[in-house]
This record gives structure tokens, sequence and C-alpha cells, in this order.
């Protein structure tokens, strides 16, 4: 019989990119791929869960079994995870632009011999600490992503805390490790009560284990 401990669960996974417009045919964007997000979306629904897939812009193939929402930028994202609310777990795995640019042209900038335009900035929302904002409608695990290129743990440690995440996957960015669009991931799994360090792993293992661990913690409730 298939092992489906996750059976009755419903799953918010946010992966890849978002796009943040500049002018009709310009974006900012990041070099997230969607690899580790699509990897956990596809292994929390191998083990029964009902899962929803918010993407930004991603080449990659809706992984089996997951209702895929698509966007491109932070606040449609936003939308669409309060839209396949309420959930049981929360993962966020995308790497969210954390700036737009304020106040986007709707029609395309010209070089117009002039001065090259500035672009000026403001925040976008933050997904991951608005679905772990304590209140009704929260889901039970809310696990957020940490990219960092310098210790790790500390940064990690302390982004858990200003989230307000149950538990926070730590990842190390830095030039030449491969983290944003290769295929492996070392990773540390930070909870309340101490830190899981998980030798380098190919995204799909990382993402089974870590279903592995959500459906422990909903087996002890
Ligand atoms: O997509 P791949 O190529 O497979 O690469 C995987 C990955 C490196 C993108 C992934 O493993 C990862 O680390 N994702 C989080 C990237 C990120 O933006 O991290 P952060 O430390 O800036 O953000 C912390 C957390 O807050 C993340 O869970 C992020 O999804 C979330 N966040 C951040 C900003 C924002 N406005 N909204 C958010 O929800």
């Amino acid at each position: 019989e298939a092992h489906r401990p996750l059976a009755g669960r419903r799953a918010i996974v946010t992966s890849g990119p978002t796009h943040e417009p500049i002018d009709p045919v310009r974006y900012i964007a990041n070099r997230s791929s969607g690899k580790q997000g699509h990897a956990i979306a596809a292994a929390l629904a191998t083990l029964g869960a009902d899962v929803t897939l918010v993407s930004g812009p991603t080449r990659l193939p809706d992984p089996p079994g997951c209702t895929v929402v698509a966007i491109e930028t932070a606040r449609e994202m936003l939308a669409a995870c309060a839209a396949a609310l309420p959930a049981d777990i929360a993962v966020c795995a995308a790497a969210v632009a954390d700036w737009r640019v304020d106040g986007a042209s709707d029609r395309k900038l010209k070089k117009d011999g002039g001065r090259p335009p500035s672009l000026a900035l403001t925040e976008n929302p933050d997904i991951l600490a608005t679905l772990s904002r304590p209140g009704e409608g929260r889901p039970a695990l809310v696990v957020g992503f940490a990219a960092e290129t310098g210790d790790v743990l500390a940064y990690a440690t302390a982004k858990r805390a200003r989230k307000g995440c149950d538990w926070i996957v730590a990842n190390d960015v830095s030039p030449g490790t491969g983290t944003f669009g290769g295929s492996d991931n070392t990773v540390h799994l930070i909870r309340a009560d101490g830190v899981e360090s998980w030798p380098t792993m190919a995204k799909d293992a990382v993402a089974a284990r870590l279903a592995e661990a959500v459906a422990e913690h909903f087996a002890g409730k």
C-alpha cells in the first residue's frame, strides 16, 4: 500500500523567482529556477497532500498531482497564496523580489538621447511573514527558506524569528555553490529545538526528506 501520511492535509508551496515590471517589456528578476520549490510540491503530493503550487516564471513542467497557479509578481504571489487558504502546511521556497519598481511605466521607456532613467524601488509584501502571522487561518506548519551568503546559521536563525515561521531551511547561495539554478542543495533545517545539518543532496532528495519531516510532525500531533 502507498505511504500517504499526508492524505487529507492541504499544502501551499511557493517556488521560482518573481518578475517585477520596469515597463511593458522589461523586468527585474533573479536566478531561481524553481527546482527546489517544485520538488517540494511534488514530494508533498507523493505523501498524499493536496498541494497548491504558486510559482513565478520557470522552465519546469508542472509537478504531477499538484494544482499550479502561475504568477509573475510578488503581489500576485501573495494574492494567490491567500486565495489558496485554508491550508495545514505552507512552504515558501520562492525567491521573491524584495523590491519592485515604484510606479512601473505602462509605456516602453525610450532611449531618447537624454540621461538613462533611474528606477525608484519600493518594498514588496513578505509572503512568508504574512502566512506566519498568528491568528485564525494560519497554517499549522509554516516553513521558510533562508538564502544566505555567509554566517548562514546565524542569519537564518534570526530570519526564522523575524518572519515568525515554524521551521526554516537555510541554504548557502554564495557564488560557486550552484544553489540558485543547480540540481543539488546543502541545507540546514532549523526548528525551535535545534538544527539538523543535512549532507549535500539532489534537490529532489532534499524535498523528499523535508516532506517526510513534515509528515512526522503531523504524525506526532
Ligand atoms: O529555485 P532554485 O534554482 O531551485 O533555487 C532554490 C532557492 C535557492 C531559490 C531556494 O532554495 C531558496 O533559498 N529560496 C528562498 C530564496 C529567498 O529569497 O530567500 P530569502 O532569505 O531572501 O527569503 C527568506 C524567506 O522569505 C523565503 O522563504 C522567501 O520565500 C520568503 N520571502 C522573501 C521575501 C518576500 N517578499 N516574500 C517572501 O515570502
